[in-house]
């Protein structure tokens, strides 16, 4: 059987920009970024939290964790982690998703510390080391969630993942690779790599790190957790 061909057009109202999946003959699907209807996650069940190291106790500016969410998508994980009162700075490759995203965070109030960047995040990352100084040693978690091929097509796929896979491309495992030793360079803390329960984890080139010191499993997904021990640029 054909599939249909699907795409994808942002469209907006008075909740400012959303998307639209338009289907040949169907009604349109219409997919929101709307922060506030996100649902809050009691802390000992949050696996998320524990992958990045918050704690509670984490209250002054100073001890606020800094995370830069690299493959932020539609900015679900970013938007948790910022709503613990986490610092993030999201990066998204895709222009209409950052498009929409960057809409609905310009409604949340100046206590979100949540901020968006159209790039890639490899440049990005480059970027960032070519330009090093001790001032802006100031990443403490890299998250990374990139996109995972499905096995088999799920009748119970949601919205939101039909429209990322319209809109994101799946990456070779080089890239995976190229993307996590970088990660690994400019994280202080640690990296945090989210991974569908059954899939492996990746694998850095740096044998330090040949694999994940702690996982988080949850029921369908899983948190490989790469700690990082701060030894300057470039480290090993
Ligand atoms: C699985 S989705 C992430 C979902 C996200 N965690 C959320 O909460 O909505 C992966 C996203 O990362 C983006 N992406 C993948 N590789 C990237 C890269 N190298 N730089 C920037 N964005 C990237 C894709 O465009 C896609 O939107």
């Amino acid at each position: 059987m054909k599939t249909p061909a699907l795409k994808v057009q942002i469209d907006s109202d008075g909740c400012g920009l959303h998307f639209l999946i338009l289907e040949e003959s169907q009604k349109p699907i219409r997919v929101d970024v709307d922060f506030s209807k996100r649902n809050k996650i009691g802390l000992k069940s949050d696996l998320l939290a524990r992958a990045i190291g918050y704690r509670a106790s984490q209250k002054d500016e100073g001890q606020k964790l800094r995370i830069v969410d690299a493959t932020s998508g539609l900015c679900r994980d970013s938007f948790h982690m910022a709503s613990l009162g986490c610092h993030v700075l999201a990066l998204e490759e895709n222009k209409m998703l950052y498009r929409v995203v960057s809409d609905q965070i310009s409604r949340l109030s100046d206590e979100c510390h949540l901020k968006i960047e159209n790039t890639e995040a490899k440049k990005y990352f480059k970027n960032w080391l070519a330009n090093f100084s001790a001032e802006n040693k100031n990443v403490d978690v890299v998250y990374l969630d990139p996109m995972f091929p499905e096995k088999r097509k799920s009748a119970k796929s949601g919205k939101e993942s039909i429209l990322l896979k319209l809109l994101a491309p799946i990456v070779s495992s080089e890239q995976e690779t190229e993307l996590l030793d970088l990660a690994l360079q400019v994280a202080t803390k640690r990296v945090v790599v989210k991974r569908p329960l059954s899939a492996p984890s990746l694998k850095p080139t740096h044998k330090k790190y040949l694999k994940p010191n702690i996982q988080f499993e949850g029921k369908a997904v899983r948190y490989d957790v790469y700690v990082c021990s701060y030894e300057g640029l470039g480290k090993g």
